[in-house]
């Protein structure tokens, strides 16, 4: 019996991006697993910003909408990290095995020291950031998770995972399941409108529940090239067919293709895409906006999550604690 999970981290208003990478797939996954654990990742919020409202209406905006979108409560575990206080007891003793050497070798550290000067590598960089994977391998190891749906930007987080169970595994005998990602490679990682990943931390996203207006005018932001109706276009880095790919299966997508080889405009692809997109969000939009004027709804959902994931999280720390020689000094 496998078990996938994954979280989201809280530190802004759910995108386009996140809805293709993670939160779509993680629920469609879900349905082909018995047990599931699927969680708002508020303690790596605290990591990337220092704004109490930011991290807690990105709570609240998330778990929405991964409620409206449809997650199954009889197969899935829906929780805050922060209310998992074994996660973080966990984070110490998988940092007591990891060598700090992985860490220095983490993208999103290197990425933080890349734009300091030379003189100050670690300036503005805080313990949180350098340590984020350690507690990204509690989230995934507290809960023996088999397999990990993830944008491919946390490709290198998992594999961190693996190898900080694999060090505790063989010093301390076998603990830990070493988790798979399951990483969509039919799903590119959605570029945002500036054509970098599309991101909270760029600022450059589509919100995934904007009114019909807004999402129109976003999507008529994607960049294109100067090419007229009529001339043929290419689908291989276009940015607009990026979008496609990451809305429609594979017989769609080939129709849309030859719109592009046979030369539609970029008004007219734009219109189709806004079409494509808004009828698969709108029925979900009217379930988000009624969660979030009901937060009452929503803090019942997790608790009562959190309940179930708790028994499960107490019962491995109590194992981990045992085998690194924590327990009661009787018998
Ligand atoms: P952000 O980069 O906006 O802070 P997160 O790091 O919180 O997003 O990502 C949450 C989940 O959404 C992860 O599984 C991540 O891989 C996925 N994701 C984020 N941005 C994108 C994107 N542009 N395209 C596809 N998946 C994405
Ligand atoms: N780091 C992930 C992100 O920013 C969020 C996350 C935290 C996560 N813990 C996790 C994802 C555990 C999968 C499993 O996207």
């Amino acid at each position: 019996m496998s078990t996938l999970l994954t979280g989201i981290t809280t530190s802004g208003t759910p995108h386009l991006g996140n809805y293709v990478g993670a939160i779509k797939p993680s629920i469609e996954k879900s349905k082909d697993f018995n047990k599931n654990f699927l969680f708002l990742a508020d303690y790596h919020s605290l990591i990337k910003n220092q704004d109490p409202e930011l991290t807690f209406k990105s709570s609240l905006k998330i778990a929405a909408a991964w409620i409206a979108c449809g997650i199954n409560f009889e197969k899935v575990n829906f929780y805050r990290q922060s209310s998992i206080p074994q996660i973080l007891e966990l984070n110490w003793i998988l940092s007591s095995v990891t060598p700090k050497g992985i860490l220095n070798r983490a993208h999103a550290y290197k990425a933080a020291v890349d734009v300091n000067d030379k003189t100050d590598p670690d300036s503005g960089i805080n313990a949180g950031l350098f340590n984020y994977p350690i507690l990204m391998a509690a989230d995934i190891l507290l809960f023996d998770a088999d397999f990990v749906p993830v944008g491919s930007d946390q490709k290198q987080h998992i594999e961190m995972t693996r190898d900080i169970a694999g060090r505790f595994n063989n010093s301390y005998g076998e603990t830990f399941t070493l988790p798979e990602p399951i990483i969509s490679t039919d799903i590119p990682l959605l570029p945002g409108l500036d054509g970098r990943k599309m991101s909270k931390s760029y600022n450059n996203f589509i919100e995934l529940f904007s009114s019909e207006k807004i999402l129109q005018k976003s999507l008529n932001q994607i960049v294109t090239d100067s090419l007229l109706p009529g001339d043929p276009k290419g689908t291989k880095d276009s940015i607009l067919f990026d979008y496609f790919s990451a809305f429609l299966k594979k017989e769609r997508l080939d129709g849309i293709k030859k719109s592009f080889e046979d030369g539609a405009g970029w008004g007219d692809l734009k219109k189709m895409l806004f079409d494509i997109i808004n009828d698969e969000l709108s029925p979900l939009r009217e379930k988000y906006e009624n969660l979030i004027n009901n937060p009452n709804t929503i803090e019942e959902i997790l608790s009562e999550g959190e309940k179930q994931a708790v028994i499960h999280a107490e019962n491995k720390i109590k194992e981990v604690r045992e085998t690194v020689g924590i327990k009661p000094l009787h018998g």
